[in-house]
């Protein structure tokens, strides 16, 4: 057993080795490439979910799990029911907070942005790509309403199902959202809570200003 927990030590022990301390770059999305990439590497488990918050219509935040799906040069993509809660919430407050965190890694990355819908072809491209079962799920998934029952749910799959009984177009109210980030921050687990916090703010001439904040 005791072997077993030394083992873990020294691997914590090996990712606080000056990850932070070194070739930040001149803006955030290569490291955050590069984060991503050793977390699926490690393998971390879920490396893509990620936690998004919105502005509640009702003033309350809210925050659920979704899955990071493409990383373009202007920000990252996931992809959602324009009609559920987060997807009003976003129509009415573009303003969104995301979290990524691999505990394997002892890292996380929090970004705050702004959300906008990616074109539709992107969507397109993503949705055809996907297998059949959720396909017609996110037909039949009125995502985020009241649904009285189960078999309500599964009795509108199987429509779907005959309605479409080879191609499966996207649904409109179905596509992804491009979080642009304003400020990200990369956090890394260091010894005795000294961790090292990096931080990338955009300014107003849209280059990165880079800074360290106290862990
Ligand atoms: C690991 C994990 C991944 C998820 N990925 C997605 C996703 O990519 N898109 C999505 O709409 N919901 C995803 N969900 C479900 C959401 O967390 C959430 O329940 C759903 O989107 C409804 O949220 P809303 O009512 O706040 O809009 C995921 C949940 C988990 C636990």
């Amino acid at each position: 057993m005791d072997d077993f927990l030394n083992v873990i030590r020294n691997d914590h022990h090996q990712f606080d080795k000056g990850k932070l301390e070194d070739h930040f770059g001149n803006e955030p999305f290569a490291l955050m490439a590069r984060w991503l990439r050793e977390a699926i590497e490690k393998p971390a488990s879920e490396p893509n979910a990620m936690m998004v918050s919105t502005l509640g219509l009702d003033g309350f935040p809210r925050t659920r799990v979704v899955y990071w799906k493409e990383l373009l040069e202007e920000g990252i993509v996931f992809y959602t029911n324009y009609n559920s809660d987060k997807g009003r919430a976003i129509d009415a407050y573009p303003q969104v907070h995301a979290l990524l965190y691999w505990p394997e890694l002892e890292r996380q990355i929090s970004i705050t942005g702004l959300a906008e819908k990616v074109p539709a072809e992107m969507s397109d491209a993503y949705f055809e790509s996907r297998p059949r079962g959720s396909k017609l799920g996110a037909w039949a998934s009125q995502q985020s309403q009241l649904l009285t029952s189960r078999d309500e749910l599964e009795k509108r799959v199987g429509e779907y199902a005959e309605k479409f009984p080879d191609f499966v177009p996207r649904p409109e109210h179905w596509g992804g959202y491009l979080i642009k980030p304003i400020n990200v921050e990369f956090w890394q687990g260091r010894p005795s809570r000294l961790h090292d916090r990096i931080v990338f703010n955009l300014k107003p001439d849209n280059s990165w200003e880079l800074y360290r904040k106290n862990p």
